[in-house]
């Protein structure tokens, strides 16, 4: 709680409470930072990953809140388990008012080093996931005459870099498939948002630094790598669920095909 009566002034009830909440990849890093914000704020949650034994460790930690939670194994570049998934999840949450498309990963390489088999499996994990995902939650949205979908994306799709060439095209067309959709499922107030991650300390970071310079002290690489970063440093999980459970919620209600950048300031665009 906080002690300066002014801050009351200040508190945002974001109206949450007893929503439903899909967040895939949700068992580390920013999904499961996005869950745990949701289940604070009072959602329920249905959450997945392909690791089983991380999965349940994640979702014991969420259940803690007290709030409803539906754990299954399940690859979001696999449709037949996504069909399941959001059945099931559907079926246990009675309902489901909100979609957050986090799962995923960078995929290094330039052009002259990615092969097809490459760009299709970054295709799979980032563009296809979210339709998939979109698609199979529609129906369920349009039953209860609402719904949000966030989608998590990179900075790099609006500020590319060669060196993550697959990535920086497939995340371009990540946040053009949210405007996209965003327009199609106005009519049916269903809201559809971008959020751009630019740097953001999780595992992936993690075993990133232990590929690249396993010798270097975590502090120091991580100093280093962000030197480019306008705010000098790397952004916290918390920092971007926050952005997230915002436009999830019903103080986000006229927010859609937004595209918002979580990055420091990252990326030479406008
Ligand atoms: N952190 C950053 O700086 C950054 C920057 C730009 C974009 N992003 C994007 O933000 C999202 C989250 O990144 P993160 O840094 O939190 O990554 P992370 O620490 O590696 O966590 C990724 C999560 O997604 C799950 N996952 C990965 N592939 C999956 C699949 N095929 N099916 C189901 N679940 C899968 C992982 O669990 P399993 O391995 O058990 O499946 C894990 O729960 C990703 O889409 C990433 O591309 C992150």
């Amino acid at each position: 709680m906080r002690s300066d009566p002014l801050c009351e002034d200040f508190l945002v009830d974001l109206g949450l409470a007893g929503k439903k909440a899909i967040v895939t990849g949700a068992s580390k890093g920013l999904g499961r930072a996005i869950a745990e914000e949701l289940a604070r704020e009072g959602a329920d949650l249905a959450v997945c990953a392909r690791h089983q034994d991380e999965l349940d460790a994640a979702a014991a930690e969420l259940r803690a809140t007290g709030r409803k939670v539906h754990a299954q194994a399940a690859d979001v570049t696999d449709p037949e388990q996504i069909k399941d998934f959001v059945t099931r999840s559907a079926q246990a949450l009675g309902g489901l008012d909100i979609l957050v498309n986090n799962a995923g990963g960078a995929r290094p390489g330039t052009f002259e080093t990615l092969t097809d088999e490459d760009w299709k499996a970054d295709l799979d994990v980032k563009l296809l996931s979210m339709v998939r995902f979109s698609r199979e939650v529609l129906p369920h949205m349009r039953e209860r005459g609402a719904g949000r979908i966030v989608n998590i994306n990179a900075v790099l799709g609006r500020s590319p870099d060669p060196a993550l060439f697959a990535t920086s095209v497939n995340r371009a067309a990540c946040i053009s498939f949210s405007k996209t959709l965003a327009v199609e499922l106005g009519p049916d107030n269903i809201l559809v948002n971008s959020v751009n991650i630019g740097s953001v300390l999780t595992p992936q970071w993690e075993n990133i630094r232990r590929r690249r310079a396993p010798n270097v002290p975590a502090d120091e690489f991580f100093a280093r790598a962000a030197e480019g970063i306008p705010l000098h440093r790397f952004g916290r999980p918390d920092e971007v669920a926050g952005i997230v459970a915002f436009l999830a919620s019903e103080r986000g209600s006229y927010i859609t095909g937004a595209s918002i950048d979580v990055a420091g300031g990252a990326g030479g665009h406008i």
